[in-house]
């Protein structure tokens, strides 16, 4: 995708307004539109997608359109760690935007490790010729984490050690995205015994700001989603205590979860092939980590809405949740995460006591449900008898 060195296509040097002087001027993200001859329509047809996805109200495609007619493409530089790159894979199947749109027309993309098609030592004198031009204007987005042991010679980037590189990046960006729950808090290199000294960014950050954007990966249209945001409005969008964008990790998966009314009335698979499984009730006592997750996957789903693990038969594993890897067996609960008590009680419980937001009606079917497959399985016993 980005594959250009030196001056960068999006910026172009024009007279200044009182003559003498070149000044570079950086397109906006309609004079790219313009420059690549496409129409009105696709440029409205993107804010409005925009809009969609940073989790704004329809009636503000207007103020996004403006801005992106008016503010200069921001600058990009993405940078990664130690790490597996699967958060670029999953960035790269935005659907609503078009991961390439971001790339090509919405952001000017400098430097990235993987997407960018140069490399060598050319490239990284046009990564440090961008971070002296742009100073304190560019958005550095990070996947991966810091490893630290042994100074720091497990992950070398261009002849230097990723912190290094970090740290000289982070120094002179406006915002720095951290994408994946290997840049948030170390992923899966840190899982113990940790051996390279894994963690999460933040420590090599300073006191700029970072926005969290945990999951192994994110979903592909939060990461559009979250970049964009800051491109357009020049801010960070509202974040949780946890530095996550709000818009997108405000739930639990466990509160978005179409299996929920099954947890609520006590109807749990207890193996990945027996009846329940395949009736589609709930994961909880396969594992599931989605009543202390916090993740859009339940209301956005993956690729184009098709599906998400749970939906997928598989439960949650609290990818975006730090440490994570060092919280198995995935497929079984641990004590810490238990309920008081007994979990064939809970949901039935709850449901009774307390606003859970499942209606008695939808409740009572299922527990109807749960007693006739019951009553159908002994039925089924005695015959075999
Ligand atoms: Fe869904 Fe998991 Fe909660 Fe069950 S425990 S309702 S499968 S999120
Ligand atoms: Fe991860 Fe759980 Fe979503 S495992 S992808 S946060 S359903």
């Amino acid at each position: 995708m980005a594959g250009h060195i030196g001056p960068s296509v999006y910026c172009k040097s024009i007279k200044d307004e009182r003559g003498g002087k070149n000044v570079d001027k950086r397109e906006s993200m309609w004079d790219v539109y313009l420059r690549k001859g496409m129409s009105r329509r696709s440029f409205l047809k993107g804010c409005a997608a925009l809009t969609a996805m940073m989790g704004l109200s329809s009636d503000k495609v207007a103020k996004v359109a403006e801005a992106a007619e008016k503010k200069p493409l921001p600058v990009v530089v993405w940078i990664h760690g130690h790490e597996c790159t699967g958060c670029d894979e999953s960035f790269i199947r935005s659907a609503a935007p078009l991961a390439s749109d971001v790339v090509l027309n919405e952001v000017a993309l400098e430097y990235d490790h993987l997407l960018s098609a140069a490399s060598g030592a050319p490239f990284e004198a046009h990564l440090d010729e961008v971070i002296q031009k742009y100073k304190g204007q560019y958005i550095l987005a990070v996947e991966g984490a810091a490893c630290t042991k042994d100074n720091g010679v497990y992950c070398m980037s261009g002849g230097h050690t990723f912190t290094h590189l970090l740290q000289k990046a982070a120094d002179g960006a406006a915002a720095i995205i951290a994408y994946g729950t290997c840049a948030v808090s170390g992923g899966i290199q840190a899982a113990s015994p940790n051996p390279t000294g894994s963690s999460g960014i933040a420590h090599f950050t300073g006191s700029k700001p970072v926005v969290n954007v945990p999951g192994c990966p994110p979903i592909p249209e939060v990461m559009t989603g979250v970049v964009m945001h800051v491109a357009l409005f020049g801010t960070v969008p509202p974040l949780d205590s946890e530095g996550r964008p709000r818009q997108f990790y405000g739930n639990r998966i466990h509160d978005t979860c179409y299996r929920r009314p099954f947890f609520d009335a006590g109807m749990f698979a207890e193996n990945f092939d027996d009846e329940g499984s395949k009736a589609g009730w709930c994961l909880y006592k396969l594992g599931c980590r989605g009543p202390e997750t916090y993740n859009s996957c339940g209301n956005m789903r993956w690729f184009q809405g098709m599906s998400y693990p749970i939906q997928s038969g598989a439960p949650c594993i609290g990818c975006s949740n730090a440490h994570f890897w060092d919280e198995g067996p995935m497929s079984r609960r641990l004590p810490q995460f238990s309920p008081a008590v007994d979990v064939d009680t809970i949901g039935a419980g709850l449901a009774a006591v307390t606003a859970v937001g499942v209606v008695g009606h939808a409740a009572a079917s299922v527990v109807q449900k749960k007693k006739r497959i019951a009553a159908e399985q002994a039925e089924k016993g005695s015959g075999e008898e």
